[in-house]
């Protein structure tokens, strides 16, 4: 089945995602492009927004693609950055604002009678993130809302099918910006409202299907959300012939290995355990550098799962879970690649001497969108809604050196933590949380005795993707609960910290 596509051509926005994301959630599929790669087939699209950017289009560095294919000739919205491109280079102006507009606005204006503004009133909230402004609208403009401060809001170009609005629609805090991306994509450009979690899972069974024949496929299972949500498509297509394998590295959760396995076993996939504990600790004694703990534990993981696939005869494909934001080709404001922080080692990672084809069922989803089409597959919800947890587990919350005691430890704290979480009524307010054992002796008295033992620091976060992220103000009561409990049921930990940095400066893990 084709579905109508919405194309959003992106100028280094942060919210460019969020602006894809805001689109789907009306059951329209839409694709991200870099602003300078337009796809050659543009007539596939059937309406193109451009997004926000970090640059200014008075700058040396102002990013110019050529919309001689699009303006005009299909509907086009234009979102802040975009709405400025399209006044500074058609005959309109654009200045420095007065002062920088950042956060909530309202509108003081809105034209009369417009479709795009149907539904919206004014004093709707919108949320605004410039430091240029649209002193005069481009040829042919006609204004169409104004805030207080930001006089041309909102305008559109008389004689074509083409919106500029200078706040940000995709943003929550825009109270009626899902309104008004309805009423362009839906009344204005007339797109079709059917990309929907089942029409996903039956085009992407029968895509599986005729792309995979007979052959057998194998999945690396994490218990995490993606590579779930992957085997149960992969086995709602072709059944028997996904073969999973669960490898215990030994970094997992408390009893995670077994309680998940049996979980798998209970969905009726055709799962394999397979504890190598042994060998990741062997592979990691002695080793301290992060860095070099994520590739120990990547290496060995793709010994152990290389190991194990090559036991089943004639397997022809990997499956991986990759979503979408894994392969979306990102722009860079400065034109320059990113610097690494961490190398991110992820399950599934494919060793070329497997030489495997790659099935990867997720890879046109959004995580919200995983869990969607998980929920319709009938997932069970707590899975659907687990935390993220990183593929080398608590290997890198363990600061130093790592030895079976002390994954112990931090499992016997976590477990602690994360139930209190649950408990509390907490867990699904965090985006993720866990535990840090670090390498430090500190000094403590219990009864009568000295103490002399190890420190934790717990860490909760809000975040959506994990780029940006800040501490949850948890309640007091509940830390003071959860720091007694660590300290009197796990022995060898006589102090708990709780870590307040935001990411950036700081990261979400502590290596
Ligand atoms: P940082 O620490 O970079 O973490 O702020 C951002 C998100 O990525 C996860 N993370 C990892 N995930 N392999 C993974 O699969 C890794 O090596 C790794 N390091 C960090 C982290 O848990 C957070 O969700």
């Amino acid at each position: 089945m084709q579905h109508d596509k919405v194309l959003i051509l992106d100028f280094g926005s942060q919210y460019t995602q969020l602006i894809a994301r805001r689109v789907r959630e009306l059951n329209i599929y839409s694709e991200i492009h870099p602003f300078n790669k337009i796809p050659t087939n543009i007539e596939a699209y059937k309406a193109v927004i451009l997004s926000g950017s970090p640059n200014s289009v008075r700058g040396e560095d102002v990013l110019h693609p050529d919309l001689s294919e699009i303006r005009g000739k299909k509907p086009l919205l234009a979102v802040c950055y975009g709405a400025q491109y399209l006044a500074h280079f058609s005959g309109g102006l654009v200045g420095q604002s007065s002062t920088r507009e950042y956060g909530r606005a309202k509108l003081s204006y809105i034209k009369e009678a417009e479709e795009f503004f149907q539904g919206i009133s004014v004093g709707s909230q919108v949320w605004m993130s410039h430091s240029d402004t649209i002193k005069e609208l481009p040829t042919n403009g006609v204004l169409l809302a104004s805030t207080h401060d930001v006089a041309n809001a909102a305008y559109k170009i008389e004689g074509e099918e083409t919106y500029a609005i200078q706040f940000h629609p995709e943003v929550y805090h825009s109270t009626d910006g899902t309104l008004l991306l309805e009423n362009f994509l839906v009344k204005i450009a007339q797109l079709n409202q059917d990309w929907t979690p089942d029409s996903f899972i039956e085009e992407t069974v029968t895509s599986i299907q005729e792309k995979v024949g007979n052959d057998k496929v194998v999945l690396g299972l994490s218990g995490g959300v993606d590579s779930t949500v992957a085997a149960v498509l992969l086995h709602k297509a072709i059944g028997e012939n996904l073969y999973c394998i669960f490898v215990n590295n030994g970094l997992l959760r408390k009893n995670e290995f077994t309680a998940v396995l049996k979980q798998y076993e209970g969905m009726g996939l055709n799962v394999k355990g397979v504890d190598a504990t042994d060998r990741f600790m062997e592979a990691l004694a002695g080793i301290t550098e992060p860095e070099a703990k994520r590739k120990a534990i990547g290496r060995v993981f793709i010994e152990v799962f290389d190991d194990e696939a090559t036991q089943l005869k004639e397997v022809k494909w990997l499956a991986q879970g990759t979503i979408y934001p894994d392969v979306i080709e990102s722009v860079s404001a400065t034109g320059g690649p990113s610097a690494t922080i961490k190398s991110h080692h992820n399950v599934g990672g494919l060793p070329d001497f497997m030489k495997l084809k790659i099935v990867e069922p997720l890879r046109a989803i959004f995580k919200d969108e995983v869990r969607r089409v998980g929920a319709t597959l009938g997932i069970d919800t707590e899975l659907l809604g687990r935390h993220p947890f990183p593929g080398p587990g608590l290997g890198i919350r363990i600061l130093g050196d790592i030895t079976k005691e002390k994954v112990r430890i931090l499992q016997e704290v976590d477990a602690i933590f994360i139930n209190g979480l649950k408990e509390w009524k907490l867990y699904d307010k965090v985006w993720q949380a866990g535990a840090m054992l670090l390498p430090v002796n500190s000094v403590g008295v219990m009864g009568d005795e000295r103490t002399y033992e190890k420190v934790v620091a717990l860490r909760a976060v809000e975040s959506t993707d994990g780029m940006t992220a800040d501490w949850v103000n948890l309640p007091y009561e509940f830390l003071q609960k959860t720091s007694n409990d660590i300290i009197n049921k796990v022995k060898g930990v006589n102090r708990v910290v709780y870590d307040i940095s935001s990411k950036p400066p700081a990261t979400i893990e502590w290596e």
